[in-house]
Protein backbone atom coordinates (compact mmCIF):
# COMPACT_ATOMS: atom_id res chain seq x y z
CA UNK A 1 0.00 0.00 0.00
CA UNK A 2 3.41 2.38 0.08
CA UNK A 3 2.46 5.67 -1.58
CA UNK A 4 -1.40 4.73 -1.70
CA UNK A 5 -3.97 6.77 0.36
CA UNK A 6 -6.37 5.61 2.16
CA UNK A 7 -10.04 5.94 0.69
CA UNK A 8 -11.89 8.21 3.02
CA UNK A 9 -14.77 6.91 4.34
CA UNK A 10 -17.76 7.83 3.14
CA UNK A 11 -19.80 11.08 3.81
CA UNK A 12 -22.83 11.88 1.71
CA UNK A 13 -20.38 12.94 -1.00
CA UNK A 14 -16.59 12.24 -1.00
CA UNK A 15 -15.26 14.92 -3.89
CA UNK A 16 -11.84 15.39 -2.20
CA UNK A 17 -10.19 13.15 -4.86
CA UNK A 18 -11.66 14.77 -7.52
CA UNK A 19 -10.93 17.38 -9.98
CA UNK A 20 -13.22 20.74 -9.44
CA UNK A 21 -13.91 20.80 -13.19
CA UNK A 22 -16.69 23.52 -12.90
CA UNK A 23 -16.65 24.58 -8.96
CA UNK A 24 -17.70 22.84 -6.04
CA UNK A 25 -19.53 19.88 -6.43
CA UNK A 26 -23.32 20.37 -5.39
CA UNK A 27 -24.20 18.26 -2.01
CA UNK A 28 -26.07 15.45 -3.18
CA UNK A 29 -25.60 12.19 -4.99
CA UNK A 30 -28.39 11.68 -7.55
CA UNK A 31 -28.98 7.25 -7.07
CA UNK A 32 -31.59 6.98 -10.17
CA UNK A 33 -33.07 9.04 -12.78
CA UNK A 34 -36.43 7.87 -14.47
CA UNK A 35 -38.91 10.09 -16.88
CA UNK A 36 -38.40 13.37 -15.19
CA UNK A 37 -37.49 12.95 -12.01
CA UNK A 38 -34.32 12.40 -9.84
CA UNK A 39 -33.77 10.58 -6.87
CA UNK A 40 -31.14 11.23 -4.23
CA UNK A 41 -29.39 8.84 -2.37
CA UNK A 42 -31.47 9.91 0.91
CA UNK A 43 -34.55 9.31 -1.88
CA UNK A 44 -35.32 12.85 -2.48
CA UNK A 45 -36.55 13.27 -6.02
CA UNK A 46 -35.80 16.01 -7.96
CA UNK A 47 -38.09 17.31 -11.04
CA UNK A 48 -35.16 18.05 -13.86
CA UNK A 49 -35.66 21.06 -15.68
CA UNK A 50 -32.16 20.53 -17.67
CA UNK A 51 -33.13 17.56 -18.89
CA UNK A 52 -29.46 16.21 -18.01
CA UNK A 53 -26.87 18.70 -19.11
CA UNK A 54 -29.64 19.76 -22.33
CA UNK A 55 -29.44 15.58 -23.48
CA UNK A 56 -32.39 13.69 -22.00
CA UNK A 57 -34.92 15.04 -24.28
CA UNK A 58 -36.59 12.09 -23.92
CA UNK A 59 -36.62 11.49 -20.49
CA UNK A 60 -33.80 10.16 -18.39
CA UNK A 61 -34.33 5.74 -18.95
CA UNK A 62 -36.67 6.06 -21.87
CA UNK A 63 -37.34 2.13 -22.71
CA UNK A 64 -36.53 2.78 -26.40
CA UNK A 65 -33.02 3.89 -25.22
CA UNK A 66 -32.68 1.29 -22.73
CA UNK A 67 -33.80 -1.71 -25.33
CA UNK A 68 -31.12 -0.18 -27.90
CA UNK A 69 -28.58 -0.19 -25.44
CA UNK A 70 -28.97 -3.81 -24.40
CA UNK A 71 -29.61 -4.99 -27.95
CA UNK A 72 -26.63 -3.26 -29.26
CA UNK A 73 -24.87 -4.52 -26.23
CA UNK A 74 -25.34 -8.65 -26.88
CA UNK A 75 -24.81 -7.29 -30.92
CA UNK A 76 -21.29 -5.32 -31.32
CA UNK A 77 -20.54 -2.46 -28.92
CA UNK A 78 -17.15 -0.61 -30.49
CA UNK A 79 -15.24 -1.57 -33.11
CA UNK A 80 -11.77 -0.74 -35.24
CA UNK A 81 -12.39 2.91 -36.02
CA UNK A 82 -12.55 1.98 -40.01
CA UNK A 83 -15.25 -0.93 -39.75
CA UNK A 84 -19.08 -0.10 -39.91
CA UNK A 85 -21.59 -2.00 -38.28
CA UNK A 86 -24.62 -1.88 -39.86
CA UNK A 87 -26.27 0.83 -37.25
CA UNK A 88 -24.27 3.74 -38.66
CA UNK A 89 -25.05 3.80 -42.28
CA UNK A 90 -28.60 4.07 -40.98
CA UNK A 91 -28.37 6.90 -38.78
CA UNK A 92 -26.80 8.24 -41.84
CA UNK A 93 -30.02 7.62 -44.08
CA UNK A 94 -32.38 7.90 -41.47
CA UNK A 95 -30.89 11.71 -40.67
CA UNK A 96 -30.84 12.61 -44.18
CA UNK A 97 -34.44 11.65 -44.30
CA UNK A 98 -35.37 14.67 -42.35
CA UNK A 99 -32.63 17.25 -43.28
CA UNK A 100 -33.02 19.17 -45.82
CA UNK A 101 -31.08 18.91 -49.19
CA UNK A 102 -27.71 19.46 -50.25
CA UNK A 103 -27.00 18.30 -46.68
CA UNK A 104 -26.07 15.26 -47.47
CA UNK A 105 -23.38 12.84 -45.42
CA UNK A 106 -22.83 12.58 -41.79
CA UNK A 107 -19.75 11.26 -39.57
CA UNK A 108 -20.25 10.29 -36.08
CA UNK A 109 -18.56 11.15 -32.97
CA UNK A 110 -19.26 11.43 -29.26
CA UNK A 111 -19.09 14.86 -27.81
CA UNK A 112 -20.14 17.91 -29.02
CA UNK A 113 -16.99 19.73 -28.73
CA UNK A 114 -15.87 16.81 -31.19
CA UNK A 115 -18.63 17.17 -34.23
CA UNK A 116 -17.79 20.77 -33.95
CA UNK A 117 -13.84 20.36 -34.37
CA UNK A 118 -14.68 17.78 -36.85
CA UNK A 119 -16.60 20.45 -39.00
CA UNK A 120 -14.21 23.32 -38.26
CA UNK A 121 -11.29 21.30 -39.67
CA UNK A 122 -13.96 20.36 -42.33
CA UNK A 123 -14.10 24.08 -43.30
CA UNK A 124 -10.55 24.69 -43.07
CA UNK A 125 -9.43 22.00 -45.84
CA UNK A 126 -12.54 22.99 -47.97
CA UNK A 127 -12.03 26.60 -47.85
CA UNK A 128 -8.11 26.78 -47.79
CA UNK A 129 -8.32 29.75 -44.81
CA UNK A 130 -8.69 28.99 -40.95
CA UNK A 131 -10.53 32.58 -39.94
CA UNK A 132 -13.12 31.16 -38.05
CA UNK A 133 -15.99 33.56 -36.77
CA UNK A 134 -18.00 32.56 -33.45
CA UNK A 135 -20.80 34.86 -30.88
CA UNK A 136 -19.31 36.75 -27.82
CA UNK A 137 -21.51 34.37 -26.15
CA UNK A 138 -20.93 31.13 -27.84
CA UNK A 139 -19.95 27.72 -26.01
CA UNK A 140 -18.70 25.04 -28.71
CA UNK A 141 -17.16 22.72 -26.50
CA UNK A 142 -13.82 22.36 -24.69
CA UNK A 143 -11.80 20.77 -27.30
CA UNK A 144 -9.12 23.25 -28.72
CA UNK A 145 -11.17 24.23 -31.68
CA UNK A 146 -13.96 24.54 -30.20
CA UNK A 147 -12.40 26.10 -26.94
CA UNK A 148 -11.02 28.78 -29.54
CA UNK A 149 -14.72 29.68 -31.05
CA UNK A 150 -16.18 29.64 -27.19
CA UNK A 151 -16.09 32.99 -25.93
CA UNK A 152 -18.88 32.67 -23.06
CA UNK A 153 -16.51 31.26 -20.87
CA UNK A 154 -12.84 29.49 -19.90
CA UNK A 155 -10.62 31.20 -22.40
CA UNK A 156 -8.21 33.09 -19.55
CA UNK A 157 -5.51 31.05 -18.97
CA UNK A 158 -4.79 28.55 -21.41
CA UNK A 159 -2.50 30.23 -23.83
CA UNK A 160 -3.28 31.34 -27.40
CA UNK A 161 -6.51 30.30 -29.23
CA UNK A 162 -5.98 29.12 -32.43
CA UNK A 163 -5.00 32.04 -34.72
CA UNK A 164 -7.57 33.17 -36.87
CA UNK A 165 -10.46 33.46 -34.33
CA UNK A 166 -12.65 36.24 -34.01
CA UNK A 167 -15.85 37.53 -32.18
CA UNK A 168 -19.05 38.68 -33.65
CA UNK A 169 -21.75 40.46 -31.21
CA UNK A 170 -24.44 38.16 -29.51
CA UNK A 171 -27.33 39.58 -31.30
CA UNK A 172 -29.10 39.67 -27.78
CA UNK A 173 -32.04 42.83 -28.64
CA UNK A 174 -32.70 42.61 -24.53
CA UNK A 175 -29.10 43.35 -23.82
CA UNK A 176 -27.97 45.00 -27.14
CA UNK A 177 -24.27 44.43 -27.26
CA UNK A 178 -23.45 47.84 -29.57
CA UNK A 179 -26.03 49.45 -27.11
CA UNK A 180 -27.83 50.39 -30.20
CA UNK A 181 -31.36 48.60 -30.18
CA UNK A 182 -33.82 47.89 -27.10
CA UNK A 183 -35.76 44.85 -27.65
CA UNK A 184 -36.17 44.68 -31.36
CA UNK A 185 -32.76 43.84 -33.07
CA UNK A 186 -32.30 45.38 -36.76
CA UNK A 187 -29.45 43.39 -37.23
CA UNK A 188 -26.90 46.25 -36.75
CA UNK A 189 -25.00 44.15 -35.01
CA UNK A 190 -24.04 41.23 -37.43
CA UNK A 191 -23.47 44.36 -40.10
CA UNK A 192 -20.95 46.03 -37.77
CA UNK A 193 -19.13 42.84 -36.60
CA UNK A 194 -18.24 41.40 -39.96
CA UNK A 195 -16.99 44.89 -40.75
CA UNK A 196 -14.89 44.65 -37.92
CA UNK A 197 -13.59 40.81 -39.01
CA UNK A 198 -12.90 42.08 -42.34
CA UNK A 199 -10.75 44.64 -40.75
CA UNK A 200 -8.94 42.09 -39.34
CA UNK A 201 -8.98 39.71 -41.72
CA UNK A 202 -5.70 38.56 -43.24
CA UNK A 203 -7.66 36.92 -46.41
CA UNK A 204 -7.96 33.62 -44.91
CA UNK A 205 -12.02 32.81 -44.51
CA UNK A 206 -12.70 29.78 -43.68
CA UNK A 207 -16.88 29.50 -41.34
CA UNK A 208 -19.35 31.50 -38.92
CA UNK A 209 -19.86 28.64 -36.27
CA UNK A 210 -23.33 30.17 -34.61
CA UNK A 211 -25.86 28.62 -32.36
CA UNK A 212 -29.58 28.99 -33.38
CA UNK A 213 -30.61 29.77 -29.65
CA UNK A 214 -27.39 30.85 -28.01
CA UNK A 215 -27.38 28.45 -25.07
CA UNK A 216 -24.45 29.22 -22.78
CA UNK A 217 -25.18 32.78 -24.21
CA UNK A 218 -28.53 33.25 -22.24
CA UNK A 219 -30.36 31.69 -23.98
CA UNK A 220 -30.94 33.83 -27.06
CA UNK A 221 -32.81 32.58 -30.29
CA UNK A 222 -31.47 34.57 -33.38
CA UNK A 223 -33.92 37.50 -34.32
CA UNK A 224 -35.84 37.72 -37.67
CA UNK A 225 -33.65 37.95 -40.74
CA UNK A 226 -30.89 37.36 -38.69
CA UNK A 227 -29.71 33.98 -40.11
CA UNK A 228 -30.16 34.97 -43.69
CA UNK A 229 -28.23 37.67 -43.48
CA UNK A 230 -25.20 35.90 -42.13
CA UNK A 231 -26.02 33.40 -45.01
CA UNK A 232 -25.43 36.08 -47.23
CA UNK A 233 -22.47 37.65 -45.21
CA UNK A 234 -20.59 34.21 -45.53
CA UNK A 235 -21.73 33.40 -48.73
CA UNK A 236 -19.57 37.15 -49.81
CA UNK A 237 -16.58 35.96 -48.34
CA UNK A 238 -16.76 32.37 -49.19
CA UNK A 239 -16.89 31.59 -45.30
CA UNK A 240 -18.50 27.99 -44.59
CA UNK A 241 -21.74 28.66 -42.43
CA UNK A 242 -21.40 25.71 -39.71
CA UNK A 243 -24.90 25.68 -37.45
CA UNK A 244 -24.32 23.95 -33.71
CA UNK A 245 -27.39 22.26 -33.10
CA UNK A 246 -26.53 20.23 -29.94
CA UNK A 247 -29.18 21.46 -28.01
CA UNK A 248 -31.77 22.15 -30.60
CA UNK A 249 -32.03 20.00 -32.38
CA UNK A 250 -34.63 16.72 -32.64
CA UNK A 251 -37.63 18.34 -31.38
CA UNK A 252 -36.79 20.93 -28.38
CA UNK A 253 -37.58 24.00 -30.30
CA UNK A 254 -41.04 22.94 -32.08
CA UNK A 255 -39.14 21.83 -34.84
CA UNK A 256 -36.98 18.83 -35.83
CA UNK A 257 -34.22 21.71 -36.39
CA UNK A 258 -33.71 25.20 -35.14
CA UNK A 259 -32.53 26.57 -38.37
CA UNK A 260 -36.09 25.33 -40.15
CA UNK A 261 -37.60 28.18 -39.10
CA UNK A 262 -35.10 30.79 -40.52
CA UNK A 263 -35.08 29.37 -44.15
CA UNK A 264 -31.63 29.09 -44.30
CA UNK A 265 -29.57 25.63 -44.94
CA UNK A 266 -26.01 25.93 -43.33
CA UNK A 267 -22.87 24.37 -44.92
CA UNK A 268 -22.63 21.89 -42.16
CA UNK A 269 -24.55 20.93 -39.32
CA UNK A 270 -23.35 19.82 -36.12
CA UNK A 271 -25.70 17.66 -33.74
CA UNK A 272 -24.84 16.40 -30.37
CA UNK A 273 -26.51 16.11 -27.14
CA UNK A 274 -29.96 15.44 -27.81
CA UNK A 275 -29.14 13.05 -30.90
CA UNK A 276 -27.67 10.67 -27.98
CA UNK A 277 -30.06 11.34 -25.42
CA UNK A 278 -28.07 10.68 -22.78
CA UNK A 279 -25.28 8.77 -24.54
CA UNK A 280 -22.32 10.50 -25.62
CA UNK A 281 -23.19 10.15 -29.81
CA UNK A 282 -22.31 13.48 -31.81
CA UNK A 283 -22.54 13.97 -35.82
CA UNK A 284 -21.12 16.73 -38.04
CA UNK A 285 -23.05 16.91 -41.31
CA UNK A 286 -22.11 18.41 -44.28
CA UNK A 287 -22.45 18.62 -48.50
CA UNK A 288 -21.53 15.95 -51.22
CA UNK A 289 -19.52 19.30 -52.62
CA UNK A 290 -17.48 19.63 -49.07
CA UNK A 291 -17.35 16.27 -48.43
CA UNK A 292 -15.68 15.27 -51.47
CA UNK A 293 -13.47 18.10 -51.47
CA UNK A 294 -12.63 17.70 -48.11
CA UNK A 295 -11.00 14.07 -48.94
CA UNK A 296 -9.41 15.14 -52.10
CA UNK A 297 -7.32 16.90 -49.74
CA UNK A 298 -6.66 13.72 -47.63
CA UNK A 299 -9.16 14.45 -44.65
CA UNK A 300 -8.68 12.93 -41.87
CA UNK A 301 -9.99 12.82 -38.15
CA UNK A 302 -10.06 9.43 -36.61
CA UNK A 303 -10.99 8.76 -33.04
CA UNK A 304 -11.27 6.26 -30.59
CA UNK A 305 -15.22 5.91 -30.91
CA UNK A 306 -15.71 7.41 -34.73
CA UNK A 307 -18.60 5.25 -36.05
CA UNK A 308 -18.98 2.89 -32.52
CA UNK A 309 -21.79 0.81 -33.09
CA UNK A 310 -23.52 1.08 -29.68
CA UNK A 311 -24.24 5.27 -29.48
CA UNK A 312 -25.41 4.80 -33.05
CA UNK A 313 -28.01 2.93 -32.38
CA UNK A 314 -29.72 4.72 -29.69
CA UNK A 315 -29.02 8.00 -31.72
CA UNK A 316 -31.57 5.43 -33.88
CA UNK A 317 -33.92 4.58 -31.49
CA UNK A 318 -33.82 8.47 -30.37
CA UNK A 319 -34.96 9.96 -33.84
CA UNK A 320 -37.31 7.01 -34.65
CA UNK A 321 -38.92 7.78 -30.51
CA UNK A 322 -38.84 11.44 -31.78
CA UNK A 323 -40.56 11.21 -34.87
CA UNK A 324 -42.86 8.60 -33.47
CA UNK A 325 -44.50 10.50 -30.35
CA UNK A 326 -44.31 14.02 -32.73
CA UNK A 327 -41.81 15.43 -29.87
CA UNK A 328 -41.45 18.99 -31.72
CA UNK A 329 -45.29 19.19 -31.98
CA UNK A 330 -45.19 18.55 -28.12
CA UNK A 331 -42.18 20.73 -27.38
CA UNK A 332 -44.82 23.57 -29.18
CA UNK A 333 -47.52 23.02 -27.14
CA UNK A 334 -45.92 22.07 -23.88
CA UNK A 335 -43.71 24.89 -24.54
CA UNK A 336 -46.74 27.60 -24.90
CA UNK A 337 -47.88 26.25 -21.11
CA UNK A 338 -44.75 26.63 -19.86
CA UNK A 339 -44.01 29.89 -21.48
CA UNK A 340 -47.09 31.43 -20.41
CA UNK A 341 -46.68 30.06 -16.91
CA UNK A 342 -43.45 31.71 -16.86
CA UNK A 343 -44.74 35.29 -18.10
CA UNK A 344 -47.28 35.21 -15.43
CA UNK A 345 -44.87 34.59 -12.90
CA UNK A 346 -43.25 37.24 -14.41
CA UNK A 347 -46.29 39.87 -13.71
CA UNK A 348 -46.05 39.25 -10.00
CA UNK A 349 -41.88 39.16 -9.52
CA UNK A 350 -40.14 41.85 -9.95
CA UNK A 351 -36.77 40.30 -11.06
CA UNK A 352 -37.88 38.64 -14.30
CA UNK A 353 -36.65 41.45 -16.49
CA UNK A 354 -37.38 39.02 -19.76
CA UNK A 355 -38.86 35.43 -20.93
CA UNK A 356 -37.34 34.35 -23.76
CA UNK A 357 -36.64 31.01 -26.40
CA UNK A 358 -38.49 28.53 -28.61
CA UNK A 359 -40.56 25.31 -27.92
CA UNK A 360 -39.04 24.02 -24.62
CA UNK A 361 -35.80 25.80 -24.18
CA UNK A 362 -36.68 29.01 -22.75
CA UNK A 363 -34.16 31.90 -20.22
CA UNK A 364 -35.61 33.96 -17.38
CA UNK A 365 -33.47 36.79 -17.71
CA UNK A 366 -32.95 38.21 -13.67
CA UNK A 367 -32.10 41.77 -13.21
CA UNK A 368 -31.51 43.80 -10.27
CA UNK A 369 -33.54 46.68 -11.79
CA UNK A 370 -36.18 46.21 -14.55
CA UNK A 371 -35.36 49.86 -16.32
CA UNK A 372 -31.30 49.65 -15.83
CA UNK A 373 -31.59 45.77 -16.65
CA UNK A 374 -28.38 45.03 -14.17
CA UNK A 375 -28.34 41.38 -14.04
CA UNK A 376 -29.45 40.31 -10.50
CA UNK A 377 -26.50 38.03 -10.38
CA UNK A 378 -26.20 36.41 -6.22
CA UNK A 379 -30.14 36.53 -6.30
CA UNK A 380 -30.34 33.97 -9.59
CA UNK A 381 -28.07 31.57 -7.67
CA UNK A 382 -29.92 31.73 -4.58
CA UNK A 383 -33.04 31.17 -6.88
CA UNK A 384 -30.99 27.63 -7.94
CA UNK A 385 -29.88 26.82 -4.86
CA UNK A 386 -33.77 27.20 -3.59
CA UNK A 387 -35.10 25.36 -6.35
CA UNK A 388 -32.77 22.35 -5.37
CA UNK A 389 -34.16 22.56 -1.97
CA UNK A 390 -37.56 22.21 -3.04
CA UNK A 391 -37.21 19.49 -5.58
CA UNK A 392 -36.71 21.42 -9.09
CA UNK A 393 -33.58 21.44 -10.87
CA UNK A 394 -33.14 24.83 -13.03
CA UNK A 395 -29.49 25.69 -14.27
CA UNK A 396 -28.10 29.25 -14.31
CA UNK A 397 -25.85 30.95 -17.11
CA UNK A 398 -24.60 34.18 -16.09
CA UNK A 399 -21.13 34.85 -17.83
CA UNK A 400 -19.88 38.65 -17.62
CA UNK A 401 -22.22 40.88 -20.40
CA UNK A 402 -24.58 37.81 -21.12
CA UNK A 403 -27.38 38.40 -17.87
CA UNK A 404 -28.15 36.42 -15.38
CA UNK A 405 -30.62 33.79 -16.79
CA UNK A 406 -32.31 30.40 -16.04
CA UNK A 407 -32.15 28.19 -18.42
CA UNK A 408 -35.01 25.82 -18.80
CA UNK A 409 -35.47 23.16 -20.47
CA UNK A 410 -36.83 20.15 -19.56
CA UNK A 411 -37.64 16.55 -20.84
CA UNK A 412 -40.02 16.88 -24.51
CA UNK A 413 -41.85 13.54 -22.40
CA UNK A 414 -42.52 15.64 -19.09
CA UNK A 415 -46.64 16.14 -18.39
CA UNK A 416 -48.07 18.70 -18.05
CA UNK A 417 -48.90 18.45 -14.55
CA UNK A 418 -44.93 18.11 -14.17
CA UNK A 419 -44.58 21.35 -15.84
CA UNK A 420 -46.97 23.51 -13.56
CA UNK A 421 -45.16 21.95 -9.99
CA UNK A 422 -42.21 23.48 -11.57
CA UNK A 423 -43.77 26.42 -11.93
CA UNK A 424 -44.99 26.48 -8.73
CA UNK A 425 -41.52 25.56 -6.98
CA UNK A 426 -40.22 28.25 -9.20
CA UNK A 427 -42.54 30.48 -7.88
CA UNK A 428 -41.77 29.61 -4.45
CA UNK A 429 -37.88 29.38 -5.21
CA UNK A 430 -38.32 33.57 -6.24
CA UNK A 431 -40.03 34.43 -3.41
CA UNK A 432 -37.97 32.69 -1.04
CA UNK A 433 -34.79 33.23 -2.57
CA UNK A 434 -33.52 36.59 -0.47
CA UNK A 435 -32.16 40.24 -1.52
CA UNK A 436 -32.52 41.09 -5.06
CA UNK A 437 -29.08 41.90 -6.22
C1 LIG B 1 -24.24 24.63 -28.24
C2 LIG B 1 -23.20 23.69 -27.70
N1 LIG B 1 -22.29 23.19 -28.54
C3 LIG B 1 -21.35 22.34 -28.12
C4 LIG B 1 -21.26 21.97 -26.80
C5 LIG B 1 -20.19 21.05 -26.36
O1 LIG B 1 -20.69 19.78 -26.25
P1 LIG B 1 -19.87 18.68 -25.41
O2 LIG B 1 -19.87 19.15 -24.00
O3 LIG B 1 -20.67 17.44 -25.62
O4 LIG B 1 -18.52 18.61 -25.99
C6 LIG B 1 -22.19 22.46 -25.90
C7 LIG B 1 -22.13 22.05 -24.49
O5 LIG B 1 -22.75 22.56 -23.61
C8 LIG B 1 -23.19 23.35 -26.36
O6 LIG B 1 -24.10 23.87 -25.53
Amino acid sequence: MSGMRAVTSSPAVATDQLIRYGGEFPDLLIETAAGSWLTTSDGRRILDFTSGQMCATLGHGHPAILEAMRDAGERVVHLFSCFLSRDVPELARELMAVLPEPLARAMFLSTGGEANEAALRLAKLHTGGYEVLAFAGSWHGMTAGAASSTYSAGRRGYGPPLPGTMALPTPNAYRCPIAHCRDRCDLACLDAGMALADSQSVGAPAAVIAEPILSAGGIVPLPEGYMARLREHCDERGMLLILDEAQTALGRVGAMFAFERHGVVPDVVTLSKTLGGGLPLSATVTTDAVENDAVDKGFLHFTSHVSDPLPAAVGRAVLRTVLADELPRRALELGARLRAGLEELQRRHEPIGDVRGEGLMLGVDLVSDRDTRAPAERFGTGVTERCIELGLNVNIVRFPGLGSVLRIAPPLTIAPEEIDLGLEILDRALREAGPRQ
